[in-house]
């Protein structure tokens, strides 16, 4: 991606260096058959080689955290939740109280639905421009106190201390992903599965259709506390 970037430097730093050389011998400024002198003709080159450059870098930096999730071993791009399947994990939440978070939190949206409905709602999330953006979405909304984002690798954060888990993943991740939370969990805690549910475990309650469909895990039920006599 920045070989590009290489050549037009490459080939600017050429100029400049016979430029030098040729200072060395002549005037700097021995006019060309055409009235155009060379120090102007090395500067356009600087100005385009200059705005070339920083262009590509801008993309390269903005590009590279949307792309990185695709070269992981688990690949889980960013996809964000619809208006539908937001309202189907609200639903799923009511009579819930305490803290949430939504693992993999994208642009902020279900963290910040969560904290309109009362939640103290927290988001990890691997992508920085996306944290960022959900930062500047909270604060817009006023909800900087009760909605937090978090640059993290969700493989390396501990859920222990939240009630309400959302996750909107991809099926390649769930086993692993509910062993983690069956680990760390508390009994009183409910996982919300978006999208695509955890083929080991058997939901408490299940809402809407298509994409939209939304998966309620209470963890007392799959840790299999509700059978206990
Ligand atoms: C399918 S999107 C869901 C976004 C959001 N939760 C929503 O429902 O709108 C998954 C998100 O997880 C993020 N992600 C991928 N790998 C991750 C990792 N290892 N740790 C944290 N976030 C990750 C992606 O950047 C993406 O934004």
């Amino acid at each position: 991606m920045l070989a590009p970037l290489y050549f037009l430097l490459a080939l600017n730093l050429g100029a400049s260096t016979e430029a030098l050389r040729e200072g060395d011998q002549s005037p700097p400024t021995r006019p060309t058959p055409l009235g155009v002198s060379s120090p102007k003709k090395s500067q356009w080159g600087f100005l385009i080689t200059g705005v070339v450059s920083g262009t590509l870098v801008a993309v390269y930096a903005v590009a590279t955290p949307f792309i990185t999730p695709a070269l992981r071993k688990v690949c889980l791009p960013f996809v964000p939740a619809t208006t539908k399947q937001i309202e189907n994990v609200v639903k799923m939440l009511q009579c819930r109280k305490g803290s949430l978070v939504d693992i993999g939190s994208g642009d902020g949206r279900v963290v910040i639905a969560a904290a309109k409905e009362g939640f103290t709602a927290v988001g990890y999330e691997l992508n920085p421009w996306l944290v960022w953006y959900s930062r500047y979405r909270a604060w817009q909304e006023g909800l900087q106190a009760s909605a937090r984002f978090h640059i993290s690798d969700l493989w390396k954060v501990t859920f222990s201390q939240y009630s309400n888990v959302v996750v909107f993943g991809v099926p390649q991740m769930m086993p692993q992903l509910a062993k983690k939370l069956e680990l760390e969990l508390e009994d009183d805690a409910r996982v919300i599965a978006c999208r695509f549910p955890f083929p080991n475990w058997t939901p408490n309650q299940v809402t809407g259709e298509g994409i939209d469909t939304v998966w309620a895990y209470d963890v007392r039920t799959f840790r299999g506390c509700d059978k206990r006599p």
